[in-house]
């Protein structure tokens, strides 16, 4: 454990990779949605700690592109999951001066989560405190190829020159156009990998892995983090 210095930088946006609700529940004898539920929890926990604390992003995954494969009493679970926090949280990030945003395929949802999420975004829209950037339908391949695809058109119809093409450019044309890069990744439940998130945007976050599972994390659990990120000199690629 790392102490935290409320004092030293905090990272401006933070990714999150909520993992291990399923074998929260198992641990349990509970069935997996009941992780997804009391993963809501440590939704709000974590929306409210980096509110407190000067965030200005923080992106959540929670809900891939690979995980439409789940069985479809779970998929029905999580969606429904989604409904209630966005019919119950909506006047909680207004008072709480949070915008929210979507990145994902956000038409693959159903009308009902998608009806809900415009009507949210646009609510929370004029709100400039801490932005919620949640991933739904998500994944990051599918995001660079969508990229590549609207750059190609906009080089057919002669817009962009493929010979000036930069990383600002590309990165124009991402769903995540209008946030910074993220400054700190953080998985829960002990896994080393990325999954498919965000792949060009962490290029320089740093990564902090959290042997917790997703419904048990907690305030001190981000402060843990940010204190291992603030141990860390963040070089990007120089001395
Ligand atoms: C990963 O755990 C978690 C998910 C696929 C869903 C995350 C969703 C929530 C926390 C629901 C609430 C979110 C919002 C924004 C309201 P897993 O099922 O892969 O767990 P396992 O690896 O232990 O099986």
């Amino acid at each position: 454990m790392t102490a935290f210095d409320p004092d030293k930088e905090i990272p401006g946006h933070i990714a999150i990779i909520m993992d291990g609700n399923g074998r929260w529940a198992a641990a349990r004898g509970l069935p997996r949605r009941d992780g997804h539920r009391a993963g809501a929890d440590s939704v709000e926990e974590v929306l409210r700690a980096c509110g407190d604390l000067g965030v200005k992003y923080l992106t959540l995954y929670a809900f891939s592109s690979e995980n439409w494969k789940r069985p479809q009493a779970e998929i029905t679970a999580l969606m429904g999951l989604l409904a209630h926090f966005l019919k119950e949280k909506t006047p909680v990030l207004m008072k709480n001066n949070i915008r929210l945003r979507v990145i994902g395929h956000l038409e693959r949802l159903p009308m009902r989560n998608q009806k809900q999420l415009r009507e949210s975004m646009a609510v929370t829209a004029g709100n400039d405190g801490l932005t919620l950037v949640v991933a739904l339908s998500y994944g990051s391949r599918e995001e660079i190829v969508d990229a590549a695809r609207a750059l190609m058109i906009e080089a057919k119809a002669g817009i962009t020159d493929p010979a000036t093409l930069d990383n600002e450019t590309f990165a124009r044309h991402l769903y995540t156009a209008d946030f910074p890069d993220p400054d700190l990744l953080i998985r829960t439940s002990g896994e080393c990998r990325v999954s498919n998130f965000l792949l060009w945007q962490i290029s320089y976050a740093e990564i902090v892995i959290t042997e917790v599972f997703w419904p048990d994390f907690r305030r001190p659990h981000l402060e843990d983090a940010i204190g291992e990120y603030q141990r860390r000199h963040r070089r990007f690629g120089g001395l």
